[in-house]
């Protein structure tokens, strides 16, 4: 069930240029801007490798938008999770599979983060079990990589720019290179 690095790079060349589900980039793009603002922040090696990998789930299933439409949750940040564990360390896959609990979190705990949201954001909020209540944010926020996760959700908040010039995937693929698992 595992993905090597070449199918996750054939994966974002067959079906990066769909768009992000009810925003105006790619998924190619906000994963690249994604990553991109984790490097300019300063951030890790496993954090970038999260923010490019954070909504890969989308490309497996192919519905993304389709299950936005819908009104489904499409669970993309734990579909994707057997696929990534055996290639990846743990600083890696932890913060993607919490990146919508972050939203949540952040929806709880930040005045003004809810309002900020995009529309579709906001929308999947919804789908997604709405506002983390005071004891649930609590225990998420003592959850092992739950900082990278929220670091991981502002980057993926403010990927969504038309037009901005970001390295290749090549650039990060050769980070994936550098963190697999031998
Ligand atoms: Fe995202």
């Amino acid at each position: 069930m595992a993905l090597g690095i070449g199918d996750i790079q054939s994966l974002f060349e067959q079906r990066g240029e769909a768009l992000y589900g009810g925003e105006a980039v790619s998924q190619l793009e906000h994963a690249l801007q994604a990553a991109w603002l984790a490097e300019q922040a300063g951030d890790d090696d496993a954090t970038v490798a999260a923010c490019l990998l954070h909504d890969l789930g989308h490309l497996l299933s192919g519905q993304g938008d389709d299950d936005l439409a819908r009104h489904v949750d499409d669970l993309h940040q734990h579909k994707v999770l057997p696929f990534l564990r055996p290639l990846l360390p743990t600083a890696v896959v932890q913060p993607i599979a919490l990146h919508v609990e972050a939203k949540r979190y952040l929806c709880a705990t930040e005045p003004g983060y809810r309002a900020a949201l995009s529309p579709a954001s906001a929308l999947s909020l919804a789908l997604q079990g709405g506002v983390m209540s005071a004891a649930d944010a609590a225990d998420f926020l003592a959850r092992p990589h739950a900082q990278a996760a929220i670091r991981l959700r502002r980057h993926d908040d403010a990927a969504k720019v038309v037009g901005l010039v970001t390295p290749p995937l090549a650039h990060y693929l050769s980070r994936l290179h550098r963190l697999a698992n031998p």
